[in-house]
């Protein structure tokens, strides 16, 4: 084998026909026409940064140095790599994940990454600010799906709505101009029951500005966390006594609503909103009865059946879901023995 000679107009021609045939965007052969195959070869090395590119490009060359008049086989194996680079595409996503270091986000991320995906935190103290609008089209560039799990620095209405309407609107606009493909949110179960509390006429505005968007998207709306009971005890506690009614309740556990999140995140868009819950329903009283008698903490549940909840009034069922929803594994009295 001449390994210096140049390439011929003919084998030129071949390789041209071959890339025509080529699944695989090839970069530029221009300097097929001045350099020999050894040459062509290192600059597709340098310029294919990808290692399954310049595999790819190894073996396609390789009939021109073995047996020239043998494209087919170049082509079988090109059609392979084409199998197996969708293959890891599908399974490695460029992933951003705004509220990434927050109680959820830090979950989601750490469980996106450990799965080999791209995972960009998106918070503002990472650089990237949803209110500001810093940092995001950067994060944003080459990123397939965006995960909100951002939140407001405080549930005081105002507050809420001014940050989830700012952060949505920034947010939305720069995904469309990044052309995501698929914007997950997580919302509350019953936000569209109870709009008489601003948080969640906030986060209704945030469902709303991704369902209107034209970006494919997921909303998840989730009930309260496991891990909520202490802020009910706290919040709705007076000395030994802790006032809870009877509204429905059904829990679910963070480890639960990482993996949905986590799940969807990774699925096709659902274009509708889903719902996730855990997998006992009860009476919310029974639940915090429940986890102060095994924590053996010295409070007292004192029931009522005003229907409120931290000092909210919501409709019985307003917390729970109304129809199909997505089960959570972990049972409340399991999480409590394991916390
Ligand atoms: N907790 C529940 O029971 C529950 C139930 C259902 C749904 N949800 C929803 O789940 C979402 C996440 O809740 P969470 O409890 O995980 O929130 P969290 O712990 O309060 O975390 C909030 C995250 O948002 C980020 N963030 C705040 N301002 C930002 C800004 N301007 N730009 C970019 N990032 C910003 C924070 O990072 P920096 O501070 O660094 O910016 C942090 O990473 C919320 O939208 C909530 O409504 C919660």
């Amino acid at each position: 084998m001449d390994w210096q000679r140049n390439i011929t107009e003919e084998e030129r021609r071949k390789f041209r026909d071959l890339r025509r045939q080529s699944i695989f965007c090839l970069p530029d052969l221009v300097p097929v026409y001045f350099l020999d195959d050894i040459i062509v070869l290192i600059y597709l090395n340098v310029d294919c940064l990808k290692s399954e590119y310049w595999m790819v490009i190894v073996i396609y060359s390789m009939p021109y140095f073995v047996n020239k008049q043998d494209s087919r086989f170049a082509f079988i194996v090109e059609v392979c790599f084409y199998f197996i680079k969708s293959y890891l595409n599908n399974l490695i996503m460029k992933i951003l994940v705004i509220g990434g270091t927050g109680l959820v986000g830090k979950g989601v991320s750490k469980k996106l990454e450990s799965m080999g995906n791209e995972v960009i935190i998106g918070a503002s103290s990472s650089g990237i600010n949803i209110l500001t609008g810093e940092g995001l089209t950067q994060a944003l560039t080459g990123t397939e799906v965006v995960i909100d799990l951002s939140n407001s620095q405080s549930p005081d209405d105002q507050i809420a709505l001014d940050f989830f309407r700012t952060g949505s609107k920034n947010l939305i606009g720069a995904e469309k101009l990044a052309h995501i493909k698929h914007h997950l949110v997580l919302s509350i179960v019953g936000t569209d029951r109870a709009q008489h509390i601003g948080y969640l006429q906030a986060k209704k505005y945030q469902e709303d500005a991704v369902i209107e968007s034209g970006i494919p998207y997921t909303v998840i709306r989730s009930t309260q966390f496991h891990e909520h009971v202490s802020t009910i005890i706290a919040v709705q506690g007076e000395g030994r006594n802790v006032h809870v009614s009877t509204i429905d309740y059904q829990p679910i556990a963070l480890q639960d609503v990482v993996d949905y999140v986590v799940m969807f995140a990774l699925e096709q868009p659902k274009n509708k909103i889903v719902e996730i819950a855990g997998p006992d329903c009860g009476l919310m009283n029974n639940f915090v009865e429940n986890y102060l008698k095994v924590k053996g903490e010295d409070k007292v549940v004192v029931s009522n059946q005003d229907d409120k909840y931290m000092f909210y009034s919501m409709p019985k069922s307003g917390l729970v879901p109304s129809g199909d929803f997505y089960p959570g594994k972990i049972r409340f009295d399991d999480w409590i023995k394991n916390s």
